[in-house]
């Protein structure tokens, strides 16, 4: 259970606990995926959910923008879409307010922010500490922030990729799961470069989920549990070739 700001009881699914700590029979975890755009990730998730390479399933997809051609992958899929447009609301409050009765009605295991594009204040992330997670387009702590492929090229590196990482009250700063490396070639354009990273993005989310959804990782503040003990550093997905 969590509390909205405004004293709301907000359920969580199985009273707050993952049901990977439920014992043997294992229920698929309830996803609750935020989206502003695009939705090639979500995509990716639903489609990994439906050949059972994860443990859950996509209950509902809340979009911040109407016109999000991602709501299309949801309604498609036969999954409830909801729009909490962040315009429709005087302030970031009201709008958070909005997206927390969204997420009640979803009664999510896990929230998984896919391109949703607006910052969540401290207070709304920490209800929901441990049971969300966020994709970012570089190797964390590396280029948080926006426009990472342009800045990556700009570095004269040779390496770039993508990050899944537990969201914290920081922005693109909670504790990194899994991450994957693309090469950077010479006559890469931010176009380019931004085509390699979600290719592989499509195949990191669907491997940090299904880690999430068998309880080999876990939250603990800020740091992850694999298998039961602190990760020093993220887990490579290029080196773990059992969830790929
Ligand atoms: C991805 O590149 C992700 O890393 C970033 O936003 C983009 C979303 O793409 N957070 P899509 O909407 O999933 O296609």
């Amino acid at each position: 259970m969590s509390t909205e700001g405004d004293g709301t009881a907000i359920p969580l699914a199985g009273g707050g606990i993952p049901p990977a700590a439920h014992g043997r029979a294992r229920r698929p975890w309830r996803f609750a995926v935020l989206i502003s755009g695009r939705g090639s990730n979500l995509q990716a998730v639903i489609e990994a959910c439906a050949a059972g390479r994860i443990n859950g399933r996509v209950e509902c997809v809340i979009s911040n923008r109407p016109e999000a051609p991602g709501l299309h992958f949801a309604h498609r899929a036969g999954i409830p879409q909801t729009v909490v447009d962040h315009r429709e609301h005087a302030d970031r409050a009201g709008f958070e307010r909005a997206l927390r009765h969204a997420l009640a009605a979803c009664n999510p295991d896990l929230i998984i922010l896919a391109g949703f594009m607006r910052i969540l204040t401290p207070d709304f992330v920490n209800q929901f500490s441990g049971r969300m997670v966020n994709i970012h387009p570089s190797l964390l702590p590396k280029l948080r922030g926006l426009d990472t492929h342009a800045r990556a090229l700009a570095t004269g590196e040779t390496r770039h990729g993508a990050s899944v990482h537990f969201v914290t009250s920081e922005l693109d700063g909670g504790p990194v799961i899994l991450q994957s490396t693309v090469p950077m070639h010479e006559h890469d354009t931010p176009e380019t470069l931004a085509a390699r990273v979600q290719a592989a993005e499509h195949r990191l989310y669907p491997a940090a989920l299904r880690l999430i959804c068998s309880g080999r990782i876990q939250a603990a503040g800020d740091r992850v549990l694999y298998d039961g003990r602190p990760l020093n550093a993220p887990l490579q997905l290029e080196s773990l070739s059992e969830v790929t």
